[in-house]
């Protein structure tokens, strides 16, 4: 192994990848896991609740109507001027996302948080700098085959946690930036992520390891580098989810 991705595992917290490799002798990579189809309902559930009127300042729905054929440039326009949940209240500016914009990996997170919010980038801060680690591990690199965005495009006040009904408002973009990009490979970071791209209650210690999907793009769940930066031994485990999506990548391609 190369001093320099030494370095980088040793940045994520893993090190040397010999004794990683030991501690897990099955690595789910070994063993093809078979798709488990999303079910039309549990879509369909996180649906519903966009109808509830839960949203104090949600806008009529016209004012979202059209994302669902935007360019990308459009697309900026309206998520900056967007004020179809509370969000907009206290953010800086929105952050829509970054990178290639016909990558085949999509990384979705949380939300912006201040670093984000005062840059204008997902992923700039602190969380952002493991990230970067992260795709480093796996010979990826923001930017370059890899469009980065969140589940909410507003700062949460305090960094809190996106509430369903504004993850719900904040959808269609995220769905537009999804069929622009038409990435290979989703990778949804932490709960709320994955939570609004599987739909339903998602643990990410049951759902990692898996083959999900999201309008028909295949979806992988793993923790959120900010989880991380908290818990140290469950590097290990995004490690392993790195690999098992660098390895689905691998056979989407050869398909
Ligand atoms: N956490 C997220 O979920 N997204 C960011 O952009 C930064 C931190
Ligand atoms: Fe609009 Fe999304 Fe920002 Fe809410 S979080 S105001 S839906 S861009």
């Amino acid at each position: 192994m190369s001093q320099q991705k030494d370095q980088i595992l040793a940045e994520m917290g893993i090190k040397p990848l010999w004794r990683l490799r030991q501690a897990s002798p099955a690595e789910p990579q070994a063993e093809p896991v078979p798709p488990v189809p999303l079910a039309d309902d549990a879509e369909l559930v996180v649906r519903e609740q966009k109808l509830e009127p839960a949203v104090p300042h949600s806008v009529p729905e016209p004012a979202l109507s059209g994302v669902a054929g935007m360019d990308w440039d459009t697309l900026g326009e309206a998520v900056s001027a967007c004020q179809a949940c509370r969000l907009c209240e206290r953010r800086k500016q929105a952050v829509l996302g970054v990178g290639d914009p016909h990558a085949d990996w999509m990384l979705v997170g949380e939300g912006p948080g201040a670093e984000e919010d005062a840059r204008g980038e997902p992923f700039v801060g602190q969380a952002g700098k493991l990230l970067d680690a992260m795709l480093a591990a796996i010979a990826l690199k923001r930017g370059e085959n890899v469009y980065i965005a969140n589940a909410v495009k507003c700062r949460p006040p305090g960094n809190r946690t996106p509430e369903p009904a504004e993850i719900e408002a904040c959808r269609p973009y995220l769905e537009r930036q999804i069929a622009l990009v038409k990435p290979k490979l989703i990778l949804a970071m932490g709960r709320p992520a994955a939570q609004t791209l599987i739909g339903g209650e998602v643990k990410i210690g049951a759902a990692r390891g898996k083959l999900f999907s999201y309008l028909d793009v295949p979806v992988i769940v793993t923790y959120h580098p900010a989880y991380l930066l908290r818990n140290l031994p469950d590097k290990a485990r995004a490690w392993e989810d790195l690999c098992f999506a660098k390895d689905q990548m691998a056979r989407l391609a050869s398909t």
